[in-house]
């Protein structure tokens, strides 16, 4: 790769960041949402067993072991309180924001468009391009309405027309406001955790073989919406939200390193493959690396984030590097990010991945922005609502919003990033 001489992120850089529609915005009604009422007394019963060796278990075991904690019910009520959280992204200095549009209120029946929520998507994401915050909108982030979800979701390729009639629709009203369209947030994240692992719904058991269908037809729902996102408008930047990692070996041993190898194809290519050429630039989530001891991982664990993840961050570089070098489109971070409840290490993370990207940079990568996970505190999946991501405290009881000491330092970053670039 080429070397640039002079070190500064891009003039027109997207500085952001995302949230989900299930995660944020309170009283959705999913496939998420049924599952939660079923499933949140049995979590809250396990809890203890699952993360009583987490260090900060203490300060944790009130909300994790009360079912309360596993209904994502009110979540930061950003349905309503939106034009509030544009305000933050304004005061934090960032031109862009990622949110998913929640399919499940914009066609809660099969075939039956809910006017109201469509007109609300519309209003909202005019509204981010009226404040001059780049809107970039994902179609699946991990939630289906409950109709889709009952006749086999993505497990049958029968059933990906519906997912392509909805982003038409959807896409056909917001069209003029946006650019950038994530179809689908980490479809490999959401095929094993909810067809391999069980953590997610439908955690069919027994049925492990569906993750490679669900994969197979993720991928397909992928191209299909992509060919008929540009035929509908040839300027729309496509990609997936594709969740990424660091593999490294931990030991110069042959094993580590094919291992770390092979485990770093499956991660990446695997998917990616089967869609690249149906993105316009690539969207990259990235949480932690894995160092890898023979076939088997094992991390430092030097630095953890709240719910036990090893925190690598300036790995960001490496990751960036990999996926420029390997299929050539420009990249944006559509999500990095840790649980920090204190805020003790956001700011340290932070800094780390200003780094990294910065060495990616230098080093020719066309990296075309950030955007941290998350803006708000938000409901963390399986684990619930005492994961605190949030740039920003939401208090659930009031809802009241405070930024957190590292965004309001990381806002500062943003401006004078900016204005060494001017
Ligand atoms: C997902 C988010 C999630 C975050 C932290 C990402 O994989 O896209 O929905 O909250 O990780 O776990």
């Amino acid at each position: 790769m080429q070397k640039k001489s002079v070190p500064t992120f891009p003039k027109r850089f997207l500085w952001g960041a995302s949230t989900s529609s299930h995660q944020v915005e309170g009283n959705t009604h999913n496939q998420w949402t049924v599952w939660e009422l079923e499933n949140a007394k049995a979590l809250a019963t396990k809890a203890e067993y699952v993360l009583k060796d987490l260090e900060n278990w203490e300060q944790i075991k009130t909300e994790a072991k009360s079912p309360a904690n596993y209904a994502a019910g009110d979540a930061t009520d950003h349905y309503n309180r939106y034009e509030e959280d544009f305000q933050i992204i304004k005061q934090l200095n960032m031109n862009a924001y990622r949110y998913s549009i929640e399919w499940s209120r914009v066609e809660p029946e099969e075939g039956a468009w809910n006017a109201e929520a469509i007109e609300h998507y519309k209003i909202y994401t005019a509204r981010l391009r009226a404040l001059g915050i780049e809107p970039i909108v994902t179609l699946f982030h991990f939630t289906l309405p409950v109709w889709f979800a009952a006749k086999g979701g993505f497990e049958k390729r029968s059933n990906i027309k519906y997912f392509v009639r909805y982003a038409e629709k959807i896409m056909n009203e917001l069209g003029p406001h946006v650019k950038i369209v994530v179809t689908l947030n980490e479809p490999t994240v959401y095929a094993v955790e909810s067809y391999h692992e069980h953590h997610w719904p439908p955690a069919l058991v027994h049925k492990k073989y569906k993750v490679w269908r669900v994969i197979n037809n993720m991928a397909r729902a992928h191209r299909q919406t992509a060919k008929m996102l540009h035929a509908m408008n040839r300027r729309y930047k496509v990609t997936i939200a594709h969740n990424s990692m660091y593999f490294y070996p931990g030991d110069n041993a042959w094993l580590s390193r094919v291992s770390a190898q092979i485990m770093q194809y499956m991660q990446d290519d695997y998917f990616l493959r089967k869609i690249i050429k149906h993105c316009d630039v690539l969207g990259v989530n990235f949480y932690f690396s894995n160092r890898v001891y023979g076939y088997r991982v094992h991390n430092p664990n030097e630095r953890l984030s709240d719910v036990g993840w090893d925190l690598s961050p300036s790995h960001i570089q490496y990751v960036l590097e990999r996926l420029y070098q390997k299929y050539k489109l420009p990249l944006i971070v559509t999500e990095s990010g840790l649980a920090d409840g204190d805020d003790s290490q956001r700011r340290w993370f932070i800094t780390q991945q200003l780094v990294g990207m910065q060495k990616a940079l230098d080093e020719g990568v066309d990296l075309r922005g950030y955007l941290h996970w998350s803006l708000l505190d938000n409901f963390e999946w399986a684990y619930g609502k005492w994961p605190r991501y949030g740039l920003v405290h939401v208090d659930y009881k009031t809802q009241q919003r405070t930024p957190r000491p590292s965004a309001i330092w990381f806002g500062k970053v943003i401006r004078s990033l900016r204005v060494a670039d001017s």
